[in-house]
């Protein structure tokens, strides 16, 4: 196999451990995951530590093994949510019927069940069981029921079992588990690519104390920009101040005014593949930065005026650089969206524009989800109300068509 075709360095991926006789294959897994360059962590369900210890997989994976839905010291450091955040892909292999059956109908009630429902990332299942087990109706059903909430299988494979019978629901073999993992990110597809983003607000200077900025979190932006690390690409994310901690595996680079963020975005085009401008950079700045601060009545009078300047048009000078990225920008609007934005789309050039409207509150400035149009030239694609980090995953892959499609 052409391991350098896996995209599996620095992936981040939970692998759970499910009681069946395959359990042991789990050790294995682990090692060729780890040759991969992936940080693996392993859930181990109890009816597993039958089949396999923990010291071994603890051994293996250089981390303890999670075990227990319900264990204080495990929940303060790094509890099942953490875990489901962590996580780059959930792999459960071998997967056995009776987890299949917990999983398909809801269950959280053991920390990898638990750990799946509260995952955004994908989830893979690997099942392993009796051909007989495997073939029955409860556990068809289940496999229908899974794959339609977008859960991935790999395998079953077919061939002799370890209980003598011949048939489908062997574990699939190592070599085939590390392909279809790495398949499964979106990845390798930014593979080989740079990608500038912009993120969060821009605060304008009034005076030492003062500022004019936006409610903008940044939130949007650091999805993207995880969303781009896990499809392989090389990102660099010019943030304005925010609250946020910066995802792993980026290169930060902190800004404060739309002028400090154009130089720090005009410094790195040329060697920008793509660049998303997803910063709510402030339009206007005061002409005048006064050294002291303004002090009340200064001027003898009850109002103030300040002059503003307009600032530099960071995507738009982007997109006609002559270098140019494939440029996309997002449109926050309040009103007239689609006008608005597919008017950005053609008098700032750019290869594509991502649509939201802002003054719905469940998916403004500070919110957790977004719900966006997504337009370019000749095309337009809704996306409904998800998490930003689901959005984010779903705009890289059509930037990736984009790509690819114009190529
Ligand atoms: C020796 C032995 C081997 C087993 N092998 C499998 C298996 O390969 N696949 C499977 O689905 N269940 C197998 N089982 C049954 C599971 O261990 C049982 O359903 C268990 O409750 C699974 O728990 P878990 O899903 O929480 O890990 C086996 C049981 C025994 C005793």
């Amino acid at each position: 196999m052409e391991n350098s075709l896996l995209t599996l360095h620095n992936r981040r991926i939970l692998l759970g451990i499910t009681g069946g006789i395959a359990a042991y294959k789990g050790a294995e897994l682990t090692r060729r995951l780890q040759d991969q360059g992936a940080d693996v962590r392993v859930i181990m369900t109890r009816s597993a530590t039958e089949f396999i210890t923990p010291l071994t997989m603890q051994a293996l994976s250089k981390h303890p093994v999670h075990l227990d839905l319900h264990n204080p010291d495990t929940e303060s450091v790094m509890g099942h949510i953490e875990l489901a955040r962590w996580a780059d892909l959930v792999l459960i292999a071998p997967a056995s019927a009776n987890f299949l059956a917990r999983l398909a109908h809801g269950h959280g009630d053991d920390l990898l069940t638990a750990v799946c429902l509260a995952a955004e990332c994908p989830v893979a299942i690997a099942p392993a069981m009796n051909q007989a087990m495997w073939a029955k109706s409860p556990t068809q059903k289940n496999r229908a029921l899974l794959v339609e909430r977008g859960i991935h299988f790999l395998g079953p494979d077919s061939g002799i079992q370890a209980c003598g019978e011949v048939g489908a629901g062997r574990l699939l073999d190592i070599e085939a588990l590390l392909i279809g993992a790495s398949n499964l990110f979106a990845s390798g597809r930014l593979q080989g690519k740079t990608v500038l983003i912009t993120a969060g607000p821009t605060r304008e200077a009034i005076d030492p104390v003062r500022f004019i900025s936006n409610h903008s979190s940044g939130k949007q932006g650091y999805a993207l920009a995880s969303a781009a690390v896990d499809a392989g690409a090389r990102v660099i994310l010019v943030s304005g101040p925010t609250a946020l901690t910066a995802p792993e595996r980026v290169d930060l680079v902190k800004v404060t005014s739309a002028q400090d963020m154009h130089e720090a975005v005009q410094a790195r085009l040329p060697e920008t593949d793509i660049m998303i401008g997803v910063a709510a950079v402030s339009d206007y700045r005061p002409r005048m930065v006064e050294t002291q601060k303004i002090k009340k009545g200064q001027c003898g009078e009850r109002t103030l005026t300040l002059e503003l300047v307009e600032n530099p048009d960071i995507i738009a000078e982007a997109a006609k650089h002559p270098n140019a990225p494939f440029t996309v920008g997002f449109a926050a609007e309040t009103e007239n969206l689609e006008n608005y934005a597919k008017r950005k789309l053609l008098e700032k050039n750019l290869a594509m524009i991502v649509a939201n409207n802002v003054a719905n509150s469940q998916i403004g400035f500070n919110s957790d989800a977004n719900a966006t149009t997504i337009f370019w030239a000749g095309g337009e694609i809704n996306i409904p109300m998800m998490s930003k980090r689901a959005l984010s995953e779903r705009l890289i892959s059509i930037i990736a068509d984009r790509i690819e499609a114009a190529s």
